[in-house]
Order: structure tokens, then C-alpha cells, then sequence
């Protein structure tokens, strides 16, 4: 592909030492047998510019990647397990072969220009709507339980692009190891797609985040009540992830505050540094915190979340990971003090497919637009231009 050639040589003449104030972001990170060059990573962006009906990426999904080949570590869009886990239009799969096949055009393309990928394994629960379900029933949590909102459908629905949740069902026991299944299956196909490793979505109020938040969680079975009981579906996923896969080629994505659907928990500052304690002593590859409330993050340097994240921190043995509303300034200063080994960047990487470079010589920096972050083509895609590509060539491709 011109375009991986492309990739290839712009890793290759970009000199990544840094002239500013950020270099601990450009210190290496060993995750066991897996080497990541810097602390600047590609958070989780869904796109929803995948195939309508089949759920498949393509050639233009390769090259929005492969222009981000430059991150320490891509972690890809969130990706549906099933299709009972999707809950948004034009978001990718990886239970079917053809969604397999898709995705080596990226892990191919990204691996090419020198990167690394973990494919976000996703299952929204609630936050889906009849529409995306295979029997166009009631969407499936730990409870009956409706999200607040709109479920973003596209045109799935003659009232879309949006229209208001319908009320989930409670999964029953069966269906709880059924889905388990369905996460163990899609970390295989994930293997099998060429991504170097599964990031758990156990964020953002979705499907994990409905069975440990105490205010959807209302089951009265071993998944629900106690602390114990509701994090127990989580040990579940991550004992079956670990079963198909290395445990540091497995990551977690958290979010003690906030998430789709108006979801939350009465004691965010027990519940998820549970959670990472839950997690620790494995040899997983990192924890994953987002520290904001929503996209627009928290403003400031520290609020309460930042306290349950260093709470998350203590908890876990391995490389933590921050997100959330951080600058690079800020970032290097979570690592040079300690309270992240590497930090995830959202909307400016969106925005900046060369940010590692951008940061190291202190910007400029391409401002996101937001008109384009959902749906769409190429615009706002792959034609944010690069410091190496201001003329953007690439926009024809
Ligand atoms: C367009 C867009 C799509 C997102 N999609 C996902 C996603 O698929 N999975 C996820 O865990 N978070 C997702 N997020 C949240 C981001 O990963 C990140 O947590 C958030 O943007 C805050 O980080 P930032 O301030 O660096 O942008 C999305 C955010 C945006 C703006």
C-alpha cells in the first residue's frame, strides 16, 4: 500500500527527541515481551464511519490509523463482542469472519508504519436499542434498567439519527456465561485480526460498568448487592480474556465517574479501586482510568476523581494508564510524579495524527472538529493534516 509506504518513512525521519519540558513522555515502557516507544497513547476514539448492516472496517479506516502509527500504543475504537453488544450506528465488529478480515487492513496498515494496536472490546448493554439487537427485542443489563438519552441509531430507525432508550432486561444466568462466550470468542478473532492486544471496555456506564454500578445493578443473585458480588462479572470476563489470551496483551479500560446513559455508583471511592485490586496480581498489560466526567473532562489539576484514581493506582501492580482532558504539559507531569506511566489522548490525537511528534517540538496543534467525530467519510478523518504533510496529499487517497 502507498499509504503504509508513506507511514513507513515518516516514522523513520522523525526524530522523536524532545526539545521541551515533556520528555518523560518520550521514555520507553517494557509491558513484558512488548516493547511501547513512548507514554503518548491513542485513546479509544469510535468514528461510526464503519460499513452500515455489516459492521466491517475498510481502506479508509486503515489510513486514519496508520497516520496515528506514531502513538506508543493505538488502542482502537470501541468494537462490539456480538451484535447484541452494539449500541451505536456504523461501529465495527469482530464476532464475524468478514469483521476479522476487515480489521487486517488496519493492524496490517498500522504495523507497517511502525505502530502498535489493541482492538476495545465492547458490549454496550443498555445503551443499545431494539434496532441492533438479533431479535429485535429489548436490549439486555444486569437489570431492567432504561439510560437516560438517546440511542444514537443512524438510520436504522425512520425516527433516527437518534431516539430515546427502551428499558434493558436482566441477562439471566445462562445468558451471563453466554456472554462471557462472546467475550472469549471475540479475543480470539481480535488474535486472529493481527492486533496486538484486547483493551476489557469495562468503561463509561456499558455493559461491565451496568453490573458494578450499584445504582443499575439492582440483581439480588451472586451479581448483584455486595461489592463482591457486582465486580464479579468483570472477574468472569477477565478469567476467560486471560484463558485465550497472555495476560500482557490484555489491558482495562475504567471510569469511576460518568458514561453514557446517566449511570453511576453511590460509592465511586470503594467500587473502583475494588475493582483494580480485582485486577492486580495477574500480569495484565495496564489499567485504563478515565478521570473526566464526560468528553469535556475535568477542568483543573485535581478534583475528587483524581483521588479515586490514585486510590486505582495503589491498587494496581501494573502500568497505569491516565485519561481524560490532559495536556501534554500536565501529562508529563503525571509521570514525572508518579501517578501514570503513560496517558491516553483523545480528541487532540483525533485532531493530530502526528501528536507524539507535535508534542516533542511544543505544537502547533490542529484544533478537533466536532461536527465530524461521529459518522461521515474522509473529512475530519484522515485530512487533519501532519506536520510532514501540511499541503495534506493524503486527502485524495
Ligand atoms: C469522538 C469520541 C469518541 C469516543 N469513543 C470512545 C470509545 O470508543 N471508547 C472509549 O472507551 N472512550 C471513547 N471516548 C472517550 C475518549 O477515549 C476519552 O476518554 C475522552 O475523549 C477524554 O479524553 P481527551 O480529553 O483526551 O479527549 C470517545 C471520545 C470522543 C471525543
Amino acid at each position: 500500500m502507498v499509504v503504509n509506504d508513506a507511514h513507513a518513512s515518516l516514522q523513520k525521519d522523525t526524530v522523536m527527541t524532545d526539545t521541551t519540558a515533556h520528555s518523560a513522555l518520550f521514555e520507553p515502557l517494557q509491558i513484558g515481551d512488548l516493547t511501547v516507544p513512548n507514554r503518548v497513547w491513542m485513546a479509544p476514539l469510535t468514528r461510526s464511519r464503519s460499513t452500515a448492516g455489516d459492521n466491517l472496517q475498510t481502506p479508509l479506516h486503515a489510513l486514519y490509523y496508520a497516520q496515528r502509527a506514531s502513538a506508543g500504543l493505538i488502542v482502537s475504537e470501541a468494537t462490539q463482542i456480538s451484535q447484541q453488544g452494539q449500541g451505536y450506528a456504523w461501529t465495527p465488529g469482530i464476532f464475524t469472519d468478514e469483521q476479522v478480515e476487515s480489521w487486517k487492513l488496519v493492524t496490517d496498515a498500522v504495523h507497517d508504519a511502525g505502530g502498535r494496536i489493541f482492538c476495545q472490546l465492547w458490549h454496550v448493554g443498555a445503551v443499545s436499542h431494539p434496532v441492533f439487537q438479533p431479535d429485535g427485542k429489548a436490549p439486555v443489563s444486569s437489570s431492567a434498567w432504561t439510560p437516560k438519552g438517546e440511542a444514537f441509531v443512524g438510520d436504522r430507525h425512520p425516527d433516527g439519527p437518534t431516539v430515546p432508550h427502551e428499558e434493558a432486561r436482566a441477562l439471566t444466568r445462562e445468558e451471563i456465561d453466554a456472554v462471557v462466550e462472546d467475550y472469549r470468542h471475540a479475543a480470539r478473532q481480535a488474535a486472529r485480526a493481527g492486533f496486538d492486544g484486547v483493551e476489557l471496555h469495562a468503561a463509561n456506564g456499558y455493559l461491565i460498568d451496568q453490573f458494578m454500578r450499584s445504582n443499575v445493578n439492582s440483581r439480588d443473585d451472586e451479581f448483584g448487592g455486595s461489592l463482591e458480588n457486582r465486580l464479579r462479572f468483570l472477574g468472569m470476563v477477565i478469567d476467560a480474556l486471560q484463558e485465550e489470551l497472555p495476560a500482557n496483551r490484555i489491558g482495562v479500560r475504567l471510569t469511576p465517574i460518568g458514561g453514557a446513559g446517566g449511570s453511576s455508583d453511590e460509592k465511586p471511592e470503594e467500587t473502583y479501586p475494588a475493582a483494580a485490586k480485582l485486577l492486580a496480581g495477574r500480569g495484565l498489560a495496564y489499567l485504563h482510568v478515565v478521570r473526566a466526567t464526560d468528553h469535556g473532562g475535568a477542568d483543573g489539576e485535581r478534583s475528587h476523581g483524581d483521588d479515586i484514581l490514585q486510590a486505582m493506582r495503589d491498587n494496581f501492580d501494573g502500568v497505569f494508564v491516565a485519561n481524560g482532558n490532559l495536556s501534554p504539559e500536565q501529562a508529563a507531569r503525571w509521570i514525572e510524579e508518579g501517578r501514570a506511566d503513560a496517558v491516553a489522548f483523545g480528541r487532540q490525537f483525533l485532531a493530530n495524527p502526528d501528536l507524539p511528534e507535535r508534542i516533542a517540538q511544543d505544537g502547533p496543534y490542529n484544533e478537533p472538529d466536532q461536527d465530524t467525530f461521529y459518522g461521515g467519510d474522509a473529512h475530519g478523518y484522515v485530512d487533519y493534516p501532519s506536520l510532514k504533510r501540511p499541503g495534506d496529499p493524503l486527502r485524495a487517497a
